[in-house]
């Protein structure tokens, strides 16, 4: 036997349990961004390796360790996208969005990252992310905030994740921060993790969201990057943190938030949760004010964030009341007999053309009545369409309740003529005909 093939280690695939999730999540997104003003931007997958490396990093986890980089047939070094923001930023200044203008983005799609998979963490993963530029803040930045938080409560999951805050500052504040971090640590090295180790040399920030508890236990003493933030920043974290307390978003500030990109200055936040182990973070951004014009374009402020969706999913799995109830066949479509395929695809083909918001299901295959309505009854249908040759004959169709609905029992059973059928099923499924929405029970 040929050997079974599998999906990549860390890629998942979706299927339709899973995926009624997914779509719904993605419904209240598009909904939620629209509700703000929001466009949205869609880049490839696929980009020139300098891009990623120039706007995210060359010394962050990322590029040195998890990017997918590979060379095309003609040898340019390309990359699988490891986020969205810098294809984003590539993509505006391409087509001139950027230059003195003001846009609020938004993009939603697939990343790759060569991590070790685990719960929350996947390879391929995707991301639902919001970005906007030519706007200084800190209003823009408290609107982010709102808005995540809006989500979170309409998606019923505002009690199990909070907002964590930091300002980063200027570059020459953290320039600053790094070298009286450095000094202290340096005596200390041989406490440091191997991780922390590298990093002191190469990323020493980062150190401060290790994880390791003899490094935290370090830190305690360590030079606080407060004491070191520039004015202009500090007015910002301050004007912010004001905006959110008037707008009644808690958040907590989190002086050892740094993230693990370079491109972000001063705000930097994230939402995080309990209930998902070491994945913590649920969505996460900040401010981005000189990557614009490192990437090429004229200098323009930036703010966005991202939401990892498998981490989303995954919460609101757990909790089964959020969960969106799968929506029932309204009409299952059963017919026997000489003739009995076309006359049963062409008499769906009619129902949807008249009434498109109902879900008829045409059994297929051309087995027995008996087998066919215990599939109607499999997928769950509430009405079955029955077919036999008299009915074929006749243009008639019988109507059978297969659920109690609509004061009709299972054994209410009718002929009705297949011209008057349309007003029959609007009526049975009490479907408003000037827009065609079924009317829920
Ligand atoms: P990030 O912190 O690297 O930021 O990723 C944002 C979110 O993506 C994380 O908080 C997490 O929910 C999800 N995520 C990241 N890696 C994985 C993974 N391997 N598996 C599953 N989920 C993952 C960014 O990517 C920035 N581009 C965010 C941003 C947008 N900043 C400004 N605009």
């Amino acid at each position: 036997m040929a050997k079974r093939l599998q999906a990549v280690r860390g890629m998942n695939d979706g299927l339709p349990e899973t995926t009624a999730v997914w779509q719904h999540v993605e419904a209240v997104l598009r909904r939620l961004v629209s509700a703000y003003g929001y466009g949205e931007i869609r880049t490839p997958v696929v980009e020139d390796a300098t891009l990623f490396i120039r706007s995210i990093g060359e010394v962050t986890d990322i590029v040195e360790k998890e990017i997918y980089l590979f060379n095309d047939r003609h040898g340019e070094a390309l990359a699988l996208r490891p986020e969205g923001t810098a294809g984003c930023v590539r993509a505006g200044i391409e087509h001139g969005l950027l230059y003195h203008q003001e846009q609020r983005l938004w993009h939603l799609g697939p990343m790759f990252r060569y991590e070790r998979p685990q719960k929350g963490r996947y390879r391929q993963f995707h991301q639902f992310s919001v970005e906007v530029f030519g706007l200084t803040g800190p209003d823009i930045d408290a609107e982010l905030m709102v808005m995540t938080a809006r989500l979170w409560r309409e998606l019923g999951i505002d009690q199990q994740v909070r907002l964590q805050l930091n300002s980063i500052g200027s570059s020459a504040a953290r320039m600053a921060y790094r070298q009286a971090l450095v000094a202290y640590l340096l005596p200390h090295q041989q406490q440091l993790d191997a991780d922390s180790q590298r990093r002191l040399q190469s990323n020493p920030l980062r150190i401060l969201d290790s994880k390791d508890q003899q490094v935290q236990a370090l830190l305690a003493g360590a030079p606080r990057f407060s004491d070191y933030l520039d004015a202009a920043s500090q007015q910002h974290l301050a004007a912010l943190c004001h905006l959110l307390t008037e707008l009644q978003i808690p958040y907590q500030l989190n002086e050892r938030l740094v993230r693990g990109l370079d491109y972000y200055n001063q705000t930097v936040f994230e939402w995080v949760t309990d209930r998902l182990g070491a994945q913590s973070a649920l969505c996460a951004g900040g401010r981005y004010d000189g990557l614009v014009e490192q990437l090429g374009g004229t200098s323009t402020p930036a703010i966005g964030f991202s939401i990892g969706l498998e981490r989303l999913v995954l919460l609101l799995q757990q909790q089964p009341t959020l969960l969106p109830q799968p929506a029932p066949i309204d009409c299952y479509l059963i017919a026997a007999g000489q003739g009995s395929a076309s006359a049963a695809l062409q008499l769906s083909e009619r129902i949807r053309t008249a009434l498109p918001t109902l879900r008829i299901m045409t059994d297929c295959g051309g087995r027995d009545f008996k087998k066919q309505f215990k599939q109607a009854d499999k997928v769950g249908a509430r009405v079955a369409l029955v077919l036999g040759e008299r009915e074929i004959a006749q243009q008639q169709v019988i109507m059978k309740p297969l659920r109690e609905q609509c004061g009709a029992s299972k054994n209410d059973q009718q002929v009705v003529a297949q011209d008057q059928l349309i007003g029959h099923l609007q009526c049975w499924f009490k479907i408003n005909t000037l827009n065609q929405e079924t009317i829920s029970e």
